[in-house]
């Protein structure tokens, strides 16, 4: 499964932490857009699709969540706790996240801009593409 969690450099000094990301550094692909989670319950779980080519790194910035990623082979739950973590997500993986805490913000860099047709929302639509791309 192509995920890897990458420790990022952290900043910190008597004033507290700061963390860098720096496209074509820590992150391997063009930073097109930037969205964050925010205000999610407990007992919510969200995410259940996979993309055909989006690339994605996320960061817990603040509490902490659980990634559940399956690329149709073999699944792996991550708990993001730390900001200075960042878990790197490729196309062709099924993601859910949950078990957020209170004031959990998930953020997440990706390599294009929204786009609907890219998602794939069904758990046997994505095993049967995958198996498609990979005869
Ligand atoms: P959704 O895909 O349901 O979130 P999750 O990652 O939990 O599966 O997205 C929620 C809404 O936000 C949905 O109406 C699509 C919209 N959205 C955007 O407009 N731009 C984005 O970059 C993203 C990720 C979602």
């Amino acid at each position: 499964m192509e995920v890897k969690l990458v420790n990022f450099q952290q900043h910190g000094d008597e004033r507290g932490h700061l963390v860098a990301v720096e496209e074509g550094k820590e992150i391997p692909f063009t930073i097109k857009r930037v969205y964050y989670i925010y205000d999610t319950a407990k007992n919510v779980r969200r995410g259940y699709h996979a993309h055909k080519s989006l690339h994605q790194v996320l960061f817990c910035v603040n509490g902490a969540c659980t990634i559940h990623l399956d690329d149709g082979e073999e699944c792996k739950e991550v708990r993001l706790d730390k900001p200075y973590e960042g878990l790197y997500i490729d196309n062709l993986t099924w993601r859910e996240m949950y078990d957020f805490t209170d004031g959990a913000v998930l953020m997440v860099l990706a390599s294009e801009l929204y786009n609907e047709d890219d998602y794939i929302r069904n758990y046997q639509e994505f095993i049967d593409y995958v198996r498609e791309v990979r005869k």
